[in-house]
Formats: C-alpha cells, structure tokens, sequence
C-alpha cells in the first residue's frame, strides 16, 4: 500500500524543499509543484462513469468522477500541500483536521476538526507533508473514519520508515503516496535527511 513517487521534476523539486539554503518563497514554489505531480498519482485509481458529452460536431462519450471529492490537510503544514492539490482538483471540497506533536510525549493532540458532510459518500485525500512517527496521521485517519469515510488516500511529501510501518498497523486499508521514503527518525522524532519542520519552514515561522 506504499506507491513512492518518482519523477525528475519530484527529484529536483526535492532537493530544493530539502536544502537549508531555500527561502520561504522557493519552498513554497517547490511544494506546489511537488504537489501538482504527486496528485496526478494520487488520483490516478479514482472511478469514472460514462456520460455523454456533445462537441460543436457530435454527440460521444465522456467521463465524470464517481463520487465527489474531499481534501483533508492536517494543520497546519497540511495547507501547504494541499494548495497545490486544489489548483488540480477544484471541485474538491475540503475539510480541516488540527493536531500537533506534543513535543515532549511526540503524541498528536487534536485542536480542531471540521469536515463536509457528504465525506461517507466521497473519495478522500488526507494531506500532510511529514509521515514521521505516524502518530498525526494515524490519528487524522481515525476521525476521518469516525465521520464515516471509507474511501481514503493518505499523501505526503516524505516519510519515515517508523511512520509507514505505524500508520500501515493502524490503517492497513489506506494507500499512502510519498515523494520519498527518507532514512530514519533522529532522536527528537524528526525525518533524516527530511526538511526540518515543514510548518515553520512553509509558513516562514
Ligand atoms: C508536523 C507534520 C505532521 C506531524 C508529523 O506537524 O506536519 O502533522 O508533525 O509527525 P508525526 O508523524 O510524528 O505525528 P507539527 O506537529 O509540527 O504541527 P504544525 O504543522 O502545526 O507545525
Ligand atoms: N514534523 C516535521 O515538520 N518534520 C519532521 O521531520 C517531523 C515531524
């Protein structure tokens, strides 16, 4: 259930994000851009129907997605990925989940949850740059379900070993998309190589 992304343009736009040396602005760009390729994956299983669709020629047969879409982002670094999402998918309707990583405990704490009310019935991309111990993501995923969806892709940017194996325990049903599966954690439960904090670092905090 792990599809690891690859792409030149991924590649390049990794080495960016990743580098000390970019400013708020070219990470921004980068993860935009990172964004854009990897929805392209993401979405590439979704179901369509036929329809019927007339040219200025002729009547022929075209294609609607199945069911309506819902983009999740974990706040806050979530926002920052999900953007390039909704440049893709703007149709999307888009729910809020907030959690952060108690720094001591490195445990999730929820803040704040606010989803549509149509998510039973829609395909659903939870979005959040940082798989690191799994434990935010694990537990998106939990209220994710509790409102009902079942239809679920979890996408991030790069992931931990650690955090694929935990959130796969969890939630062997979700299909995790990742630009990179990074080395390991270091003590302090950051991503080695990773980016550092992807909050800080997008919202220039
Ligand atoms: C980061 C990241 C994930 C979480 C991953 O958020 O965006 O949500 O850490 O860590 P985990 O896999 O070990 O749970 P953070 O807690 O720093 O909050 P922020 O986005 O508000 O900065
Ligand atoms: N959260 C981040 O923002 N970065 C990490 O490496 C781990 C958790």
């Amino acid at each position: 259930m792990l599809h690891i992304v690859d792409h030149p343009i991924i590649r390049e736009r990794l080495t960016q994000i990743r580098s000390v040396d970019s400013e708020t602005s070219v990470f921004r760009h980068a993860l935009h851009d990172v964004a854009h390729l990897l929805c392209f994956e993401v979405t590439r299983e979704l179901d369509t129907v036929s329809t019927e669709v007339e040219t200025p020629l002729k009547k022929t047969e075209g294609h609607a997605l199945a069911r309506p879409l819902v983009l999740v982002p974990i706040l806050r670094a979530g926002v920052g990925l999900m953007n390039g999402f909704l440049e893709i998918l703007t149709e999307a309707s888009v729910g809020y989940i907030g959690l952060y990583r108690d720094e001591e405990t490195l445990q999730p704490q929820s803040y704040y949850c606010k989803l549509p009310d149509h998510i039973a019935e829609s395909e659903v991309i939870l979005i959040d740059p940082m798989l690191a111990t799994g434990g935010s993501a694990a537990d998106a995923a939990d209220e994710l379900k509790k409102a009902g969806a079942s239809r679920i892709r979890f996408a991030c940017l790069i992931a931990a070993p650690e955090g694929v194996a935990a959130f796969e325990e969890r939630h062997p049903d979700i299909p995790i998309y990742t630009a990179s599966l990074d080395e390991c954690l270091n003590e302090n439960a950051y991503i080695v190589p990773g980016l550092g904090d992807a909050g800080d670092r997008y919202f220039g905090t």
